[in-house]
């Protein structure tokens, strides 16, 4: 059987399985599991161990059809400013409750698009944040930023506040394909974020590409990677397309007869992985590519590589406090999800509430598979002596799973002893070869393709 025609056989196009940035994942969280369980959690961290902090901004400018992020329009700022009210009343409500002298090791600002706030709000935020979680002295500050959304004004403000890495969202740049997906982006839009960005001595710079969008082709993805490639980024996320229009209702503004099939969608995330690969980039777990310089690559060499809800991170901080709404926190002993909706969000801290809305509180063996799903989506391999050094004898429980993986995913997967390998050919099959540790399979949940 060709190789294509195995990986098919093994359910690469039919799987529909959780990506894994978290474990479990956020389809099981209940509403047993919410702000009380989230005081808890606060007033139990360790002032010792810095945490690391996500703030979401729901809001943006334009919606883009393909866009499945929890965001809503706004063409005023009014709701905006009023939002940042919020969420610093979200900041002194944790700061009554988290130890003092906790300190933060990273700081993201996600959304939704951060650049629609104008400097006096960056300043205003990064200010509130501070003053609640004083930087440790190791501290990165990353912020999603849409290049259309941002001009010199706002990325100095950023600067200013301490930036470290930019994200930029770029998708393609391919004008059918933007037209099929109502996102325009100029290239030298984006040229000129990126050189204000460079002169404003922001030194980590990781753009967004999504491949399985209409009317994308090899040559438009590649004329992508060209371009994206002037930028000399020094980290890429290449997300295959997650079409969801059951979720994300503006997904059905998307004429489906024009996204690629499932081979071409295949070629279209080999062929730009084999071209970020060759242009000196690492391939970083399923997903992402980093310069072999960038800490993300180190992390990947000396086995530190981490996944979150951002996805692939060097980040070392046990605990992610996530503000605002939507915003998902993890702690050491589970996570919560802020109330979804920007407005019960809002109506939640008003009254004086913890936001979260629900969430999961693990168990020991919920640990375990966390991290043996987690060394799978970063290294492709598990070794069940190295769990067992972590999580005792408790973790050669998993030998049946790892034998499972084996027999059913054979030739690409490999069982030695207690170390389970996936070959760099089987790798795009990873999400379903770690789903065969998953104990939470909801019922009624549809979750994106797996290729
Ligand atoms: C929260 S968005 C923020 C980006 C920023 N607002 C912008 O437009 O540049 C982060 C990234 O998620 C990715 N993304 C959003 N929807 C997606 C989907 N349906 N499938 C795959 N990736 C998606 C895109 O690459 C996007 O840049
Ligand atoms: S891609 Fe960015 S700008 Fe477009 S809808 Fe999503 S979050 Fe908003």
């Amino acid at each position: 059987m060709e190789h294509i025609d195995t990986l098919k056989a093994l359910g690469l196009f039919d799987a529909r399985v959780p990506r894994y940035t978290s474990y479990p994942t956020a389809a099981v969280f209940s509403p047993q599991t919410g702000g009380a369980f989230q005081k808890a959690a606060l007033e139990g961290l360790d002032p010792a161990d810095p945490v690391s902090v996500y703030i979401h901004i729901p809001f943006c400018e334009r919606l883009c059809w393909f866009c499945a992020c929890h965001t809503q329009g706004t063409r005023t700022l009014g709701p905006v400013e009023s939002y940042i009210g919020t969420l610093e009343a979200e900041l002194e409500l944790l700061r009554q409750t988290i130890p003092g002298g906790l300190r933060m090791g990273r700081l993201h600002w996600g959304g939704g698009t951060p650049t629609i706030l104008p400097p006096p709000l960056i300043h205003r935020l990064a200010k509130a944040i501070r003053a609640v979680f004083p930087p440790a002295e190791e501290f990165e500050f990353s912020v999603e930023i849409d290049p259309i959304m941002v001009d010199r004004s706002k990325i100095e403000a950023l600067a200013t506040e301490g930036l470290t890495r930019a994200s930029i969202g770029i998708q393609d740049f391919d004008p059918e394909v933007q037209q099929a997906i109502g996102r325009e982006q100029p290239f030298d839009v984006t040229r000129t974020c990126v050189d204000d960005l460079r002169a404003a001595g922001v030194t980590s710079l990781n753009t967004d590409l999504v491949y399985g969008l209409p009317h994308q082709s090899l040559a438009r993805i590649e004329d992508t990677i060209d371009k994206v490639l002037t930028f000399a980024p020094d980290r890429v996320a290449l997300f295959g397309y997650a079409h969801v229009p059951w979720v994300s209702k503006r997904q059905k503004l998307i004429d489906e007869a024009a996204l690629p099939d499932d081979l071409a969608r295949y070629a279209l995330a080999t062929r730009a992985a084999e071209r970020f690969v060759e242009a000196g980039l690492t391939a970083i777990g399923i997903d992402h590519f980093a310069r072999p310089e960038d800490d993300l690559a180190q992390a990947l060499t000396t086995g530190h590589l981490r996944r979150n809800f951002q996805g692939y991170t060097a980040d070392t901080c046990q605990t992610l406090i996530g503000l605002g709404a939507s915003s998902i926190s993890r702690f050491p002993d589970g996570y919560v999800q802020n109330a979804p909706a920007t407005a019960a969000y809002i109506q939640r801290i008003n009254t004086g509430a913890f936001p979260g809305a629900r969430g999961y509180h693990m168990t020991a063996e919920d640990q375990l598979r966390a991290r043996a799903i987690e060394r799978l989506m970063c290294a492709f391999t598990l070794d069940l002596d190295d769990l067992g050094s972590e999580f005792g004898p408790v973790a050669y429980g998993l030998a049946p799973s790892l034998g499972t993986m084996a027999a059913r995913f054979a030739p690409y997967v490999t069982l030695d002893g207690t170390r389970l390998h996936i070959a760099p050919e089987g790798r795009p099959l990873t999400r379903i070869i770690a789903s065969v540790l998953d104990q939470h399979v909801p019922e009624g949940v549809r979750y994106s393709r797996a290729s």
